[in-house]
């Protein structure tokens, strides 16, 4: 999100609503750029650049549901921007509908696209561990006098009259506030990277944030935010960075499309020879008339998750330790490093080594039950997402590994 002053906005009046479109283009060309300089051209980018440009890993794990602690920031002036708790509620749950397609508009979604509009398996839950280990509700609250915040480099600074973000590798980070006044920016998003700014995440103008009583119409149908956290996680708009047929955008069951679609356009509409997805979450076209990801969505939004945030697939902070009944003892116990090459160590505290420790992979099956060791090795394993059980008495803890190739 550098330079505000390269922000473009596009605003068209024609709207059905009035309520104009709209595109960070500083941001969405930087994160345009890194994402073809992952997957595309390994030369474009520029030193300063190098740090991002990672190869996205080549194994990712398409079946193993990952749940990604969120942590809402609401910015108010008045009360009327103090979004309350049931909205925020109700905006999460339509994010989990979308993603993982039990979304109640399913059947929308034309024959032609049905199969390959896709589950992710990743949902989204408010954190309740915060970073300093108390319990929360993975909600802040902070009162601005900063008008159109979300327009400025103050929303994610505390000092600036917005909230600093949370560990970005360990939470996503919404801030809901006033972006501009008159409404006409909806959402924008900052794509999730290796080592995050300040500033990573996904901010949506209070106005579009969960289910308005208007209901699914235009805006109103809190799918501004499963947009903005598909260009979270990686993905560009459904045509691509510029009209034309020429430009597509990196996945392949998406058709070429020549440009955006706004509002509600009646089915089928063709470009570029073939026929448009313009019902996908990364076109423009209104709540009430997108409905799907489609697996290529899918398998690239996992692809950066577990390459730039490898800590959202094996922690659980949805979960309250609080509530836990295991000893002290095991709750404190942790594997380190994970990720892992191939070898992992245990921190034990209190516990002694005479326990038995098993390994299975995600289909259930083991692959090793053997007496409890400070180091163990995983080397042989092929690169994928594994469970580790230590079982200690009448009590078992289970972690979840990522090897890494
Ligand atoms: N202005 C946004 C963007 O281009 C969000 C558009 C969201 N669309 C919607 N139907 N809610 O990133
Ligand atoms: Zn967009
Ligand atoms: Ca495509």
């Amino acid at each position: 999100m550098q330079g505000l002053t390269m922000f473009h906005c596009l605003t068209h009046r024609a709207d059905r609503v009035g309520l104009g479109w709209c595109l960070k283009i500083a941001v969405f060309l930087t994160f345009w750029q890194s994402v073809t300089c992952l997957f595309a051209q390994p030369s474009c980018a520029t030193k300063e650049e190098y740090k991002d440009k990672i190869h996205l890993r080549t194994f990712v794990d398409n079946d193993s549901l990952v749940t990604i602690p969120i942590v809402i920031h609401v910015i108010f002036g008045d009360e009327d921007q103090n979004v309350d708790d049931e909205r925020l509620l109700g905006q999460i749950r339509r994010l989990n509908e979308d993603f993982r397609r039990l979304n109640p508009d399913t059947a929308l979604t034309p024959a032609l696209f049905k199969d390959v509009a896709a589950d992710t398996k990743v949902e989204f839950c408010l954190a309740e561990i915060d970073p300093w280990s108390e319990s929360t509700k993975g909600i802040t609250r902070t009162q601005t006098f900063v008008n159109e915040i979300g327009l400025t480099q103050r929303y994610w600074q505390s000092a600036l009259g917005g909230q600093d973000a949370w560990d970005q590798n360990r939470y996503l980070n919404i801030w809901v506030c006033e972006i501009v006044e008159d409404g006409s920016i909806a959402g924008f998003a900052e794509a999730a990277k290796m080592e995050p700014a300040g500033a990573e995440g996904i901010v949506i103008d209070y106005r579009y944030f969960g289910i308005l009583t208007s209901g699914m119409s235009s805006f109103g149908g809190g799918r501004t935010l499963t947009h903005e956290t598909g260009h979270w996680l990686g993905l560009s708009h459904i045509w691509g960075v510029e009209t034309g047929c020429a430009i597509d955008d990196g996945i392949e069951d998406t058709p070429l499309q020549l440009d955006r679609y706004r509002g509600c356009p009646t089915y089928p509409q063709q470009s570029c020879g073939s026929e448009d997805m313009f019902m996908n979450f990364m076109d423009l076209t209104d709540d009430a008339c997108m409905n799907l990801f489609t697996e290529g969505q899918k398998e690239r939004m996992r692809r950066v998750l577990f390459t730039f945030k490898p800590n959202l697939w094996i922690q659980d902070l949805c979960e309250n330790p609080t509530t836990s009944s295991l000893s002290p003892d095991l709750q404190r116990m942790h594997l380190f490093p994970n990720p892992t090459r191939g070898h992992l160590r245990i921190s034990l505290g209190n516990l002694t080594l005479n326990h038995r420790i098993q390994i299975r992979n995600l289909q259930g099956q083991m692959l090793s039950y053997r007496q409890l060791d400070e180091g163990i090795s995983i080397s042989d394993f092929p690169p994928g997402l594994y469970l580790l059980t230590l079982e200690t008495g009448d009590q078992s803890k289970t972690f979840k590994i990522i090897k890494t190739d």
